[in-house]
């Protein structure tokens, strides 16, 4: 990797756009958690977590992400989860983030939506303070489970509306179409909560044009899949529908078999508004500069394509206008510098 690359990718200001909170627990923290809440793991040092951490498909991970975030119990543990993730992406000029987290994932194990939110929303306020990095909270609805209990999370977020700004959709994918959504997120958008979902990931180009039509979205998380359709392709171009991609993820949940068949080079010839974000760093090998570096290696971008990237974190964040502007001047301040 060229130099400037190198340092293109470590001090460009980005955002990152897609991140569950819940998947950037380190393994250290969670052997951590786990004996300061008296859990038992089936792991006995932070070499067996990794160890496990081999997926053949998103279910595979989804197994364990849900056993992870078992050690999360009091508002401090995610307090602490979130603050880690702050100050980590701090080190990679991230100005903004836009978190997921899953209440339902935690009220299941008898944990109160409030303590998830009050840990999670001190970290950001603190961390606004600390590193300037201003934040988005998107609560997901998890799709394996019916739509009645996405009713009941989003009646709790009703009485948070100034902690919460979107909706989102995620776990397992196949079999779960968008469309099983369509009136609890026509609700949440009555209610005011901005509507994004994951689609394309493992499912269908179909159930990327559910998502737009059936639910609504802004965004599309992930959207791989999106690609294979000309016609929706175009449709995201010329309506300029953000897809959130996510290559070390992909790599990891087998989504692709190689680095180079990711597809975020090809989308930005074709004019998409693509974005790189980590998913899960903890889970897949790496943060948000990790994916930026992993592309750049297995697809040879370029220091514009880089550049673009960055540009695009700002353009597809749900930011006001001067933020959106502060961001794009950053970039074009450090670019200059950089001789970019
Ligand atoms: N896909 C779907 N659900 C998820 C993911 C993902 O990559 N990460 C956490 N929940
Ligand atoms: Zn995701």
């Amino acid at each position: 990797m060229s130099t400037l690359a190198r340092q293109l990718i470590a001090h460009l200001p980005k955002t990152e756009l897609h991140l569950h909170i819940e998947g950037t627990l380190e393994p250290a923290m969670l052997l951590q958690l786990a004996q300061r809440n008296r859990i038992t793991l089936p792991y006995s040092d932070v070499g067996a977590v990794q160890a496990a951490y081999e997926f053949d498909c998103l279910q595979d991970f989804l197994d364990l992400y849900y056993l992870g975030m078992s050690v999360l119990m009091h508002e401090q543990d995610f307090y602490d989860l979130t603050w880690a993730y702050l100050e980590r992406v701090a080190a990679d000029s991230v100005h903004h983030v836009e978190i997921f987290f899953d209440p339902q994932a935690h009220m299941a194990r008898g944990i109160a939506f409030e303590t998830v939110l009050a840990g999670i929303t001190r970290a950001l306020a603190e961390g606004r303070e600390a590193f300037g990095i201003s934040s988005r909270l998107i609560m997901c609805f998890l799709r394996h489970l019916p739509e009645e209990q996405a009713f009941d999370v989003l009646e709790q977020a009703c009485r948070y509306k100034e902690h919460i700004f979107g909706v989102g959709l995620d776990s397992s994918e196949r079999d779960f179409p968008p469309a099983n959504f369509s009136r609890v997120y026509a609700r949440a958008r009555q209610e005011g909560f901005v509507p994004v979902a994951h689609a394309g990931e493992e499912g269908p180009a179909a159930y990327v044009q559910s998502a737009l039509d059936d639910l609504q979205v802004r965004r599309i998380d992930h959207g791989n899949h999106a690609l294979d359709d000309a016609a929706l392709t175009a449709r995201l171009v010329r309506e300029q529908i953000p897809l959130t991609m996510c290559p070390l993820s992909n790599l990891r949940l087998k989504v692709i078999s190689d680095m180079r068949q990711n597809p975020v080079k090809r989308a930005l010839a074709l004019g998409l508004l693509v974005t790189v974000n980590s998913d899960d760093p903890s889970y897949f090998g790496g943060y948000v500069n990790d994916n930026y570096r992993a592309l750049h290696e297995a697809l040879g971008l370029s220091e514009r394509e880089l550049v673009t990237l960055a540009q695009n974190s700002f353009r597809a964040a749900f930011l006001d206008d001067s933020a959106r502007q502060a961001g794009l001047d950053a970039i074009a301040a450090c670019a200059g510098k950089l001789g970019a």
